[in-house]
């Protein structure tokens, strides 16, 4: 194949610049060196900010259970049907080239191109996290990347900041736990993790969580060999990722849903004191048990890394007829911020990528801006409009109005809501083995923390399991902490 410039015209000599003399100076009409220098340092897009490092591949979503009386969402439609899908896996704090056996929840956000527009669910390997608020995912967030003055991780931010932050406990128990560091991305869990919406055909809504379970059981390393394999393959996850599906090895999910009627909701919240919406809270199987949906297959990889998986930009906030979103804080923090970040990453028209664009006809009045593909061809660019594809009743998907109560204002529910519950019930799901474990992996970062921090820690364990803070407490000083 012979080599053009960009513009198509054939390259005379890709090996030598164009010199005055054998020995130079080059000369500034060689525009193919120059093109080629300018495009090589405009290589790089910025990174993403939160889950930088990640691996992608296609997919089928096909359905196994009918969910039309929960939802009118096309892909839902019968029996059988498939989708195309594209998954991203990642790890949360480090940048794009860390290692992916990082103690660290691993990001599992599925697009699924429907006949109705992308539907994204951008989740984690945890069915909890961190916060229930997002005001406070920058401070967060700030304590898992580098110290400001160091460009250290620092254990101290870390804990300073989850010992301040009791409802972090909960994911704080799983990310310790061994699931902190899964045996690559085939072997782990997906979860939506927020409360979502489906709604039906007569307008009826129900509440949902969405849980994508691997066929190929849960696998995790323990912290030793995430070390080791840290120092030998940091890319240990994309190798097994792509290798697995280039050989015709390809990892399925089993696709789940808990359902809940806002009355059952409110039952539930009368009883448990838990508000249903709370993203550092599970709805119990036993309250609401899972009812199956679909399979997930992964089975094509990209052709090519940048174009695909780098520019790939999900958001939240797509949602598809026949789904909606819930009053999770958390969740509405991110409907804002997903597509923010893409028309700074990506740029202004990031869903004209062949990877972010709908695979169904799409139309409105966005124009221009920079990098626009096809910008809407000679389609009329105003609405409402006398033309064939206007909606001049609006864009109504008959989703029944959302009933809200109590006056505007900043709750602070800390203190008052019960953080410790479900941290310990976690906690006394684990066996002993994997108690020991925890204990381990939380003393290893706590021990290089100041004292003040580790006793406003130990007080959390303490609350969730007595069993709990003092199995970190033994831990602790086999460390050599001095603790009171
Ligand atoms: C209010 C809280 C949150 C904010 C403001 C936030 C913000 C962001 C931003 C700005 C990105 C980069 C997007 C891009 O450049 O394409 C991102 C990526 C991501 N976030 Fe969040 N996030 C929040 C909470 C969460 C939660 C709770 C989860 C999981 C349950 C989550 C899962 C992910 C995943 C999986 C990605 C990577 C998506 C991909 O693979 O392209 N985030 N987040």
């Amino acid at each position: 194949m012979k080599i053009t410039t960009a513009s198509g015209i054939p390259v005379a000599d890709n090996q030598n610049s164009l010199t005055a003399g054998p020995r130079g100076p080059v000369l500034l009409q060689d525009f193919h060196l120059i093109e080629k220098l300018q495009h090589f340092n405009r290589e790089r897009i910025p990174e993403r900010v939160v889950h930088a490092k990640g691996s992608g591949a296609y997919g089928t979503f096909t359905v196994t259970h009918d969910i039309t009386k929960y939802s009118k969402a096309r892909l839902f439609a019968e029996v059988g049907k498939q989708t195309e899908t594209f998954l991203r896996f990642s790890t949360v704090g480090g940048e794009k080239g860390s290692a992916d056996t990082e103690r660290d929840p691993r990001g599992f956000a599925v697009r699924f191109y429907t006949e109705e527009g992308n539907w994204d669910l951008v989740g984690n390997n945890t069915p909890v996290f961190f916060l229930k608020d997002g005001i406070k995912f920058p401070d967060f967030i700030h304590t898992q990347k580098r110290d400001p003055q160091t460009n250290l991780k620092s254990p101290t931010a870390m804990f300073d900041f989850w010992s301040r932050t009791p409802e972090s406990l909960h994911q704080v128990t799983t990310l310790f736990s061994s699931r902190g560091t899964p045996d690559g991305y085939r072997h782990m869990h997906g979860f939506g993790s927020h409360t979502y919406s489906l709604i039906n055909a007569a307008g009826e809504r129900v509440y949902v969580k969405w849980h994508f379970l691997t066929q190929q059981g849960i696998k995790n390393l323990s912290a030793e060999e995430a070390t080791r394999i840290a120092g030998t393959d940091p890319d240990y996850a994309q190798r097994d990722l792509f290798t697995a599906i280039a050989g015709g090895d390809f990892p399925r999910w089993d696709v789940k849903v808990q359902v809940a009627t806002e009355a059952e909701l409110a039952a539930w919240e009368a009883r448990t004191g838990w508000n249903p919406f709370d993203l550092t809270k599970v709805w119990p199987h036993a309250d609401f048990p899972l009812l199956p949906v679909g399979v997930l297959e992964l089975n094509r990889n990209p052709v090519n890394y940048h174009a695909e998986v780098e520019q790939a930009a999900l958001s939240p906030s797509n949602v598809v007829p026949g789904m909606g979103y819930s009053p999770d804080k958390m969740l509405q923090a991110r409907l804002f911020a997903y597509h923010d970040a893409q028309l700074y990453r990506v740029g202004t028209n990031h869903q004209h990528l062949p990877v972010n664009a709908p695979r169904c006809p799409f139309h409105n009045q966005q124009r221009d801006g920079a990098m626009a593909g096809a910008n809407g061809g000679a389609a009329v660019n105003y609405d409402p409009v006398q033309a064939q594809g206007s909606n001049p009743h609006g864009m109504g998907h008959g989703e029944p109005p959302l009933a809200l109560d109590g006056a505007a204002g900043r709750y602070d529910g800390r203190g008052k809501e019960d953080d410790y519950t479900q941290a310990g019930n976690l906690f006394r799901l684990m066996p002993a083995a994997e108690q020991q474990n925890l204990f381990n992996n939380i003393a290893g970062p706590l021990s290089q923390v100041n004292i003040e921090i580790i006793e406003r820690q130990l007080a959390h364990f303490d609350q969730a399991d007595p069993a709990y803070g003092a199995g970190v407490r033994a831990a602790l000083k086999a460390r050599g902490v001095n603790l009171a």
